[in-house]
């Protein structure tokens, strides 16, 4: 066909296929250390990096017509294998759930079942101030009190359990905590959580968005065997978000919300209905991608991803501390590290390293500027040369004095 119906030529369609896609930056994913790119790549620990990844996308594409009402049946299976599969793994005895649309979803979800369960029309949430902004985000949407609260001075990966016991007021709904935060890769004492969630009678979900598909792992293969508990093992927790399309490795858009039991289920059903998400029609593509994964990796595929994205990890921390005036923040339990200066401006250090390519979060939190880089397989091979840009660049950090006057911004994703 020369021509379609609107009016495009195929060669005219394909060339802006192109352009959009290059404006996109997919060429240049193995630079992208933000957490997007087709993560699953082979490398010489992954040799079959490549062929699963291609059969991920391959269930994807089968399904990608299908909905989940009246042909979801596959879509019911997927899901139940998923849920049921991870859901022991993270100490839940019967676990529940649905796939979502990733990690703000399910914290969405996991709420208003609590604010179902707790029968109230508005209330609070507690949370600590590590948590990602989808959770002010939800309060705000829900019309619930987000109760923040801060981090003990000078130690912003940490949370204090009594602190949030304090919070809690009699209208509280829910506490969330979060296995694996953005963006110091820590994880909350979630079993003094629990404890006191338990004793109080309240709903405790925890945000496992980033650590939930990584944590596991890491934790039963003996990679890191002194990882705070903070599954369902802990009595307290009624809920889990986990995202398949981070360290899950799955095509996006795809989350995972897994309850303790049925009742609560049934519970996300009532106020969210049919399904307990946040949508109704919703694509069976994204379902079928992270079936794939999860068949075809099973837990020792994970565990070697795991290994390879923490290996990847530890080599550029190793790097970033070799380097005069740079510090990594403490507290990651994850493939994330937050780097940051006590002593130097690293502003027009983080615009350099964007300059020449570099994908990766910035925030203003440590001030003036935290650098946030996720290592995943995708990023095999790139740690060295990142820490080279990274060495040359510091030669443009300023005094940490003159920051605070310098007029100059970082954006926080780097657009
Ligand atoms: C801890 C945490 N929770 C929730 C989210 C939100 O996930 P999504 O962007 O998939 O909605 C993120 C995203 O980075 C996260 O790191």
């Amino acid at each position: 066909m020369t021509a379609f119906p609107s009016g495009l030529a195929l060669a005219q369609f394909k060339s802006e296929l192109d352009r959009l896609e290059v404006v996109s930056r997919f060429p240049e994913m193995p630079n992208n250390l933000f957490d997007e790119g087709p993560h699953l790549v082979t490398t010489p620990t992954l040799p079959w990096g490549d062929e699963i990844r291609e059969l991920s996308v391959e269930a994807y594409r089968r399904f990608i017509h299908g909905e989940t009402w009246i042909t979801g049946s596959g879509a019911r299976q997927m899901e139940a294998d998923i849920i049921g599969w991870m859901g022991k793994l993270m100490g839940a005895e019967t676990p529940t759930g649905f796939i979502t649309a990733g990690g703000s979803e399910s914290n969405m979800c996991a709420i208003l079942t609590a604010k179902q369960l707790s029968g109230r029309r508005s209330g609070s949430v507690v949370f600590p101030g590590n948590g990602h902004y989808s959770l002010p985000k939800l309060c705000r949407m829900f019309d619930l009190d987000a109760i923040i609260v801060p981090a003990p001075e000078g130690h912003l990966d940490r949370v204090d359990p009594a602190a949030i016991e304090a919070a809690i007021r009699p209208d509280t709904i829910a506490i969330i905590a979060t296995a694996g935060t953005w963006a110091f890769g820590s994880v909350d004492p979630i079993a003094a959580i629990g404890e006191i969630a338990q004793r109080r009678g309240i709903y405790l979900h925890i945000d496992g968005a980033f650590g939930g598909y990584i944590l596991p792992f890491l934790e039963r293969s003996g990679y890191d065997r002194d990882i705070p508990v903070w599954d369902f093992r802990v009595p307290g927790v009624q809920s889990i978000s986990a995202d398949l399309h981070k360290n899950g490795m799955a095509p996006p858009p795809a989350g995972s919300l897994t309850f303790r039991n049925e009742a609560l289920l049934a519970a996300a059903k009532l106020i969210c209905p049919p399904n307990g998400t946040m949508s109704g029609t919703r694509g069976v593509g994204p379902i079928a991608g992270a079936w794939a994964m999860v068949k075809l990796l099973g837990e020792s595929g994970y565990t070697a991803v795991s290994h390879a994205s923490m290996a990847m990890r530890d080599e550029l921390v190793a790097g970033v501390l070799s380097i005069p005036g740079l510090q990594v923040y403490p507290g990651s339990r994850i493939n994330m590290t937050l780097i940051h200066s006590e002593s130097l401006d690293l502003r027009p250090v983080a615009e350099e390293l964007r300059r020449r390519g570099w994908m990766f979060a910035a925030r203003t939190v440590p001030a003036p500027v935290g650098m946030v880089f996720v290592p995943m397989p995708h990023n095999h091979g790139k740690i060295q040369s990142l820490l080279t840009h990274l060495k040359e660049a510091m030669k443009l950090a300023g005094p940490l004095d003159a920051a605070k006057e310098a007029d100059v911004k970082v954006s926080a994703y780097g657009f």
